[in-house]
C-alpha cells in the first residue's frame, strides 16, 4: 500500500521543489536534511509532508523512541548524520544537551513559543505537549473514588487496581517530574509502593485496553491515546474515562515533546528552518487540525477543539531542561520497576 504511492509522492516532491523552492535554502541541500526523529511517526510525517512540499527542503526521517535514538547521538557525536532531533518528551532532549551536541535555536525561532514550553538555554524547544492522565473504568471506579493525587496510587487500597508502562519514555516523563516536583525520597518511597500496587504493560494503548476491557481499574497514561482511538472506532477506549489531576499535581505534568537542531549539522540553515516552520504558524495548526490530539505550544496557537484545553489543565512548573532521566532509571531500577 505504501509503495504504490511512492512513486507519486517521489514525483510530487520534485514538482514542489521546482515550483516553490526558495532558492537560497533549498538550491546548496539536494540530499536533504536527515531528522531522529522519537515523536509519533505520523505526526512527524504530515509535518514533514507539508514542509517539503513549502520549502522544497527534503527530509529523511529515521524513527526510533526517545532513549533509543538520544542514546544513539550520543554514541555518534561529532560525526552524526542528523540534523535534527525530535522526541516525545524532553529528558531525552537533556541527555542530548548535557553531551553538548545541540546548537543554539535562532532568536526567531524561540519567539515563536512561550517561555513555559521550552527551556530558557535555548539550545531546543518545544514543538507539542502532552498530559499526563489517569484513565480509568468508570464500572470499577465511581467519581468519589477517584484519586486526588498522583501520589495517591502509593496507597495500599490502590494495591492490585492500576497500571503503567514503566519501561516506556513517556512514564518516564512522568517519574522524572514527580521527581523535580517532590525530591528523590518521596518518589523512591512512591515507586517502591508503585511496585507493590501496579501492574505492568508494555505501552499505554495497552494499559488503556486493558482497563477497557476491565482487567484492570485505571491506568497512567498521557491523554491522546484516547483522543486518537475516539476518533477511529473507539473500540480500545469506549469503557473508560479520562481523570485530570490539576491542581499542579505531579499527576498533571505535561510533558514538552522538544525539537533541536545538531551542532554538526551539515545543513545547519535547512535544519534551522525546518525547526522555525514546525513551531511556527502552519506547523503549530496541524497540530489543530490533525488526529495526533497533542496540544500545540507555539504562540497563541490554538489545540484541537476535543481536547480540554491546555490552560485548563492546571499543571504544575517544571523546568524541562531539569527532567533527569538517568536519576530516574536509577530510582526505578532500585524499587524494581525496570
Ligand atoms: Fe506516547
Amino acid at each position: 500500500m505504501k509503495n504504490r504511492f511512492l512513486p507519486f509522492c517521489s514525483l510530487a516532491l520534485v514538482i514542489s521543489s521546482v515550483l516553490a523552492a526558495p532558492a537560497a535554502l533549498a538550491a546548496d541541500n539536494d540530499d536533504g536534511i536527515v531528522v531522529y526523529n522519537a515523536q509519533h511517526e505520523n505526526l512527524t510525517k504530515t509535518w514533514v509532508d507539508e514542509f517539503t512540499k513549502e520549502t522544497g527542503i527534503k527530509v529523511t526521517l529515521r524513527n526510533g523512541g526517545d532513549t533509543e535514538l538520544g542514546n544513539q547521538l550520543v554514541q555518534e557525536g561529532s560525526v552524526s548524520p542528523a540534523d535534527v532531533f525530535l522526541t516525545e518528551n524532553s529528558p531525552a532532549m537533556t541527555l542530548v544537551d548535557n553531551a553538548k551536541l545541540f546548537a543554539p535555536l535562532d532568536a526567531d525561532t524561540l519567539k515563536q513559543v512561550p517561555a513555559r514550553f521550552r527551556p530558557a538555554h535555548g539550545r531546543w524547544i518545544g514543538i507539542a505537549a502532552r498530559s499526563t492522565v489517569f484513565v480509568y473504568n468508570p464500572s470499577k471506579i465511581s467519581h468519589a473514588q477517584l484519586p486526588v493525587s498522583l501520589m495517591d496510587l502509593a496507597k495500599p487500597e490502590w494495591k492490585g487496581r492500576w497500571a503503567a508502562s514503566p519501561s516506556g519514555a513517556d512514564f518516564q516523563a512522568i517519574v522524572s517530574a514527580m521527581l523535580s516536583l517532590k525530591g528523590e525520597k518521596a518518589t523512591l518511597d512512591w515507586l517502591k509502593a508503585m511496585k507493590t500496587n501496579f501492574t505492568p504493560y508494555k505501552g499505554n494503548s495497552t494499559v488503556m485496553k486493558a482497563v477497557n476491557a476491565g482487567q484492570i481499574d485505571g491506568g497512567v497514561i498521557y491523554h491522546y491515546y484516547y483522543f486518537v482511538d475516539q476518533s477511529k472506532t473507539g473500540e480500545n477506549s469506549k469503557n473508560t474515562q479520562l481523570h485530570y489531576f490539576k491542581h499542579q499535581d505531579p499527576g498533571a505534568f505535561v510533558s514538552i515533546s522538544g525539537g533541536g537542531v545538531l551542532a554538526s549539522s551539515k545543513h545547519p540553515k535547512q535544519a534551522q528552518a525546518f525547526i522555525k516552520w514546525i513551531t511556527g504558524k502552519t506547523g503549530q495548526d496541524m497540530l489543530r487540525t490533525n488526529t495526533a490530539f497533542e496540544y500545540a505550544v507555539g504562540e497563541h496557537a490554538a489545540s484541537n477543539e476535543k481536547l480540554v484545553p491546555l490552560d485548563q489543565l492546571d499543571a504544575p512548573a517544571v523546568e524541562p531542561s531539569s527532567l533527569n532521566s538517568q536519576k530516574v532509571t536509577e530510582l526505578m531500577t532500585e524499587a524494581g520497576l525496570l
